[in-house]
């Protein structure tokens, strides 16, 4: 039996709807997976918590994350909900969480589901790469610092270090090692991308890349500028692996690549660190669609999918990989079949009657493998 301690975090806007829809999946998930045990904690932390209370994360929650096996976050943040200097309180609780957790590599997923339209029409051979953002350093260090001179210069500083790039540079072989290679050929690869023709920072980016890239004969390297790189993501989508960059332009190419697979509600997000990991969907709180039961909470039932597959890759754990593919395969298989059409999508599928559709399906799948087991021991 393996049983990990789980930290859930719904937040604000429809940051709930999607997380109480993940969690019905995750039941129906441990039903048919009984050697797998998650202890689910829930806290209020986000927007709606500094509002009522002056902070975003209380300190006690940011204990438990640290003391779980993973956290599990739905969104946080409202444009209302600001702090004196005008800032919202989503990024300082995201930053704080992160460098806290040391959650260095942000995997973004960039994959186009059977029967799911994408706007491109370039799509043909497949879209399924991975957008891997350096997540603690790049502009994001200066997060909190940055200087504003007499009301007349305002700067932020980009940092860039050896280690920090080494690490995320080796998580991006070590991903593409694992996976199944570009759709249009199947070849391994790692492209760095970046600004090294203008900027010293990128340039040492890419020095450094090229070195880790020696130790993994087997993968193909290759680099590309940032600008070059959002319109070969458009025009050419199948020839990309994985994709490692610096924690700005991450954070920028990866809502173009949610973009081209569907949109913002299809796009899960693992934030994984040595020692501890966090997932997320890719979106922020929607708060116009708060209260509607019409997000759509796929981004946030495949990060749940990641997380037990991250889970699994650390404890060596078949059965959290087991209910790792049970959600992705259900899903994909829905999808194919237009059956979880959310409005984003098109469609009229609610929030809750995606779980249900998930939840039924995987109960299906139970039921005839029953029925097959019996029929087999009969005959
Ligand atoms: N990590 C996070 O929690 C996170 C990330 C981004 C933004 N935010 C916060 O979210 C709030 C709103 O920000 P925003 O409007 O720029 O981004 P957003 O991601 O909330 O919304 C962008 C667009 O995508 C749509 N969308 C997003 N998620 C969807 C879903 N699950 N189903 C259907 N449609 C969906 C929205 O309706 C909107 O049109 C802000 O307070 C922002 O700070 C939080």
């Amino acid at each position: 039996m393996s049983t990990y301690n789980i930290v859930t975090l719904p937040g604000d806007g429809i940051g709930p709807e999607c997380l109480d829809a993940t969690l019905h999946v995750l039941q129906a998930v441990l039903e048919r997976v009984p050697k797998l045990k998650l202890n689910l904690s829930r806290h209020e932390a986000g927007a709606e918590h500094y509002r009522k209370h002056g902070v975003a994360i209380p300190q006690p929650v940011l204990d438990e994350c640290l003391a779980a096996d993973a956290v599990l976050l739905a969104a946080i943040g409202l444009p209302d909900v600001r702090k004196p200097d005008g800032t919202e309180v989503q990024p300082e609780m995201m930053m704080g969480l992160r460098r806290a957790m040391g959650l260095y590599a942000a995997v973004r997923p960039v994959k186009l589901y059977p029967g799911v339209a994408s706007p491109l029409n370039t799509a043909s051979q497949g879209i399924d790469m991975i957008i891997l953002r350096e997540n603690l350093e790049g502009l994001f260090a200066s997060f909190g610092g940055g200087c504003l001179l007499n009301d007349t210069v305002a700067s932020d500083t980009l940092m860039i270090t050896r280690e920090g790039t080494e690490r995320v540079v080796d998580y991006a072989f070590r991903l593409a090692e694992k996976r199944k290679g570009r759709p249009s050929d199947g070849k391994r690869r790692v492209t760095c991308v970046d600004k090294a023709n203008v900027f010293r920072s990128f340039a040492f980016f890419r020095k450094i890349f090229l070195e880790v890239a020696q130790r993994y004969p087997n993968i193909e390297s290759d680099a590309a500028y940032v600008d070059a790189m959002s319109l070969y993501m458009v025009t050419e989508p199948s020839q990309w692996d994985v994709l490692v960059m610096e924690n700005q332009f991450g954070d920028i190419l990866s809502d173009l690549g949610a973009a081209i697979v569907g949109g913002l509600g299809l796009a899960p997000s693992a934030e994984i660190g040595n020692a501890h990991a966090l997932f997320q969907p890719s979106h922020g709180t929607a708060p116009q669609l708060t209260g509607k039961n019409v997000a759509n909470p796929i981004a946030t039932i495949l990060s749940a999918a990641m997380m037990l597959d991250w889970l699994a890759d650390r404890h060596a754990d078949e059965h959290a990989r087991e209910a790792s593919q049970l959600i992705e395969s259900t899903v994909a298989a829905l999808l194919s079949q237009g059956m979880l059409k959310t409005a984003d999508q098109g469609g009229n599928v609610t929030t809750s009657g995606v779980a249900e559709a998930i939840v039924d399906a995987i109960a299906a799948q139970g039921a005839a493998e029953s029925a097959n087991s019996t029929n087999c021991a009969a005959s």
